[in-house]
């Protein structure tokens, strides 16, 4: 009984699927959708797009992948192939796309509106390329993204606070950019994301409360940037930061005692070239994976605290603060280190 229930289920969701492909559309405009987007690469000088030709089947077409039976394009990775052209609009044709991978080529052109049509995309993979534009606030369409890395583009405007309904992201990446604005309080709703970058932009204001919702983030840069005024407290609550890099920005006040404690899983911790002040937490010495330790160019003072059992400490920079007492034993956790 159980068994013919079972039996049932998978007939009607084969009956369902078969449905759905029917309705949404069929093979021939998948073929079409990447026909033209081979006609908007300009360049290949490696050849790549030469398999995409009537003698082959389009499944397999290189960089192309399709989901099994149904002739539906599936994964389109083009991957560091020395391409040049725009993404054509035709890209949301292919509406059975869980995976677009052109990252490090050459695309320019904007990101086309058309890819909000892609409800089943997982990963938006287009870094070191020179896309252009804003960022689309109907990108929260894809309700199935899971990663978005634009780093190394030439992205402009805001972060389209819509990007807050992305229940299932898990990266947003979008480094070394031209975006500007704030970051909007709804990314506070991605309770997913563990991994949220934006780097060397043009960033500005405080720093939002609402990422101190994300207790899943282990990996949070906003380094190189305009951010002014004291850093929630919360961020430094975020228990699984293993980096947390705000360096060169504009950034104050005094850095929590229990920095060390609350944060026991960092290895990267860079806070150079902003205007903390107050002492080095000697709790840091209780984040025992530390790696790299940036704290220079700031109004530090006090005493610094016995580094030595930081084993894995292979960068420290402190200069330019007001560290030490101008007392002998200034530099005794230096000499604990070199003992070792
Ligand atoms: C489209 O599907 C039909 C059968 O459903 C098949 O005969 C045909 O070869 C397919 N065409 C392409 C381009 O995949
Ligand atoms: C993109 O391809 C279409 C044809 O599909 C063409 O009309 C258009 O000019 C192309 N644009 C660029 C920038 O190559
Ligand atoms: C089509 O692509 C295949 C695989 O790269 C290649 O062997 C074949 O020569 C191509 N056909 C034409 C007409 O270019
Ligand atoms: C980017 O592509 C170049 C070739 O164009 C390759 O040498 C390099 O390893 C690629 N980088 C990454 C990160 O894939
Ligand atoms: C595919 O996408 C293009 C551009 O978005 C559109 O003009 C076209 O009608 C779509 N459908 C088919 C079947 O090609
Ligand atoms: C970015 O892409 C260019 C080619 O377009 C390549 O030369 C360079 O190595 C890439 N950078 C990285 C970090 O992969
Ligand atoms: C996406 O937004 C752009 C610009 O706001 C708009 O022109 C376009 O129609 C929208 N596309 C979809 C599919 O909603
Ligand atoms: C970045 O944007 C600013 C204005 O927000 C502009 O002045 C600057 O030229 C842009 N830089 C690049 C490299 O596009
Ligand atoms: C997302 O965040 C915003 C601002 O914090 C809030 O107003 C909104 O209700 C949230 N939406 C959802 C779906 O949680
Ligand atoms: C940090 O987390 C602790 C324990 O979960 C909590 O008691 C405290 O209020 C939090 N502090 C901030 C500033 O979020
Ligand atoms: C380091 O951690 C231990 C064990 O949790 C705790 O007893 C100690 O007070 C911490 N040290 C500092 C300086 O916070």
């Amino acid at each position: 009984m159980a068994c013919l229930y079972f039996h049932w289920i998978i007939i009607t969701t084969i009956m369902l699927y078969t449905f759905q492909v029917s309705k949404a559309g069929n093979n021939e405009t998948e073929r079409l959708a990447l026909l033209a987007i081979k006609a908007n690469i300009t360049d290949d000088p490696l050849g790549v797009m030469s398999s995409w030709n009537d003698t082959l089947h389009f499944c397999k077409w290189y960089g192309v992948t399709c989901a099994r039976k149904y002739d539906r394009v599936s994964i389109l990775d083009l991957h560091s192939s020395k391409l040049t052209g725009i993404l054509s609009p035709h890209i949301g044709n292919l509406s059975f796309l869980t995976d677009l991978h052109l990252e490090n080529n050459s695309f320019g052109g904007t990101i086309p509106h058309e890819i909000s049509r892609l409800h089943r995309l997982r990963t938006l993979w287009l870094f070191n390329n020179s896309v252009q534009g804003e960022i689309l606030s109907n990108i929260s369409s894809c309700y199935s993204l899971i990663e978005i890395n634009l780093v190394h583009n030439n992205l402009l405007g805001e972060i389209p606070p819509s990007i807050g309904s992305l229940s299932q992201l898990q990266l947003l990446s979008l480094s070394h950019n031209n975006l500007t604005g704030n970051i909007p309080a709804s990314l506070g709703n991605l309770s997913s994301l563990s991994k949220f970058t934006i780097s060397s932009n043009n960033f500005f204001g405080m720093i939002s409360y609402s990422l101190g919702k994300l207790k899943r983030m282990n990996y949070l840069s906003l380094e190189d940037n305009n951010f002014y005024g004291e850093v929630p407290p919360s961020i430094f609550n975020l228990t699984l930061l293993t980096t947390l890099s705000l360096a060169q920005n504009h950034l104050e006040g005094n850095l929590p005692a229990d920095l060390g404690n609350t944060l026991p899983h960092l290895q990267w911790l860079a806070l150079g070239m902003n205007q903390f002040t107050g002492h080095i937490p000697s709790s840091i010495v209780n984040a025992s994976n530390l790696n790299l330790l940036q704290l220079n160019e700031n109004k530090l003072q006090g005493h610094v605290p016995s580094l030595h059992k930081l084993m894995s400490l292979s960068s420290l920079a402190i200069f330019d603060n007001s560290l030490g007492y101008g007392q002998p034993g200034d530099l005794s956790f230096v000499s604990k280190f070199l003992s070792q």
